[in-house]
């Protein structure tokens, strides 16, 4: 006899419009819960020789403005790569629910100005910490380095000098322009792709 496996089958799996609130569901999870697996994701930027890739943590999820970020150092790569082209895709995996997503969009550099600022304030010590590296990220060193002051490596800086960090620190606003999903099912996987233009969102199903 066959196995009846429907019950098996999430609610979204045959509806475009619970799918897609599930994403925003997935994302919203990962952004406020740091063992999720959509607490972070892979953003992928234009760079001249090869294409770029690199882990960052989703910080913010706004489904009203279509748009999700991350904090990142100005002196980074990617951002130098942002500014030269601002089209970036961030792909989210987890494991566990079989869901993949790959969200496309438009990065937007926030720098020294009011979302900024928001962000920073809304950030804990230890994560402003990342941003008093003497350093810019990425540069050359003779020795193995953390780019930490020994004094700092297993405390937090003064309040002062943890400020600093501001200058460095950077919200990147990605405004999104398509939302591909891929759901794995053992009896057949879902793939949907979502897409916004002019303020319309566009939902199809896709071949997976
Ligand atoms: C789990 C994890 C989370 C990370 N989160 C961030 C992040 O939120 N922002 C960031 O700029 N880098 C983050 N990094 C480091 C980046 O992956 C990357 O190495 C660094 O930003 C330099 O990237 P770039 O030189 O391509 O700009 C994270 C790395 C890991 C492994």
């Amino acid at each position: 006899m066959v196995k009846d496996h429907t019950h098996d089958k999430p609610d979204f799996y045959n509806d475009l419009d619970k799918t897609y609130e599930n994403i925003w569901d997935q994302l919203i999870i990962g952004k406020s819960k740091s063992r999720s697996e959509f607490h972070q994701g892979y953003i992928s930027t234009f760079n001249d020789s090869f294409p770029s890739v690199r882990t960052v943590v989703l910080r913010h999820v706004d489904k009203k403005n279509n748009t999700i970020s991350f904090h990142t150092d100005i002196r980074s790569s990617k951002i130098d790569e942002i500014k030269k082209n601002n089209a970036v895709t961030m792909l989210f995996y987890d494991h566990g629910k079989k869901i993949q997503i790959k969200v496309s969009g438009k990065a937007e550099i926030n720098h020294k100005n009011d979302k900024a600022k928001t962000a920073w304030d809304n950030s804990r010590s230890f994560s402003k910490k990342c941003y008093v590296v003497e350093k810019a990220p990425g540069s050359p060193s003779d020795e193995p380095t953390s780019g930490y002051l020994p004094e700092h490596e297993n405390e937090l800086p003064d309040d002062n000098l943890l400020q600093n960090g501001y200058n460095n620190f950077t919200l990147v606003e990605i405004q999104i322009h398509s939302i591909e999903w891929l759901y794995l099912h053992r009896q057949g996987h879902r793939r949907a792709l979502f897409t916004s233009t002019n303020g319309s969102l566009n939902k199809e199903w896709l071949t997976p």
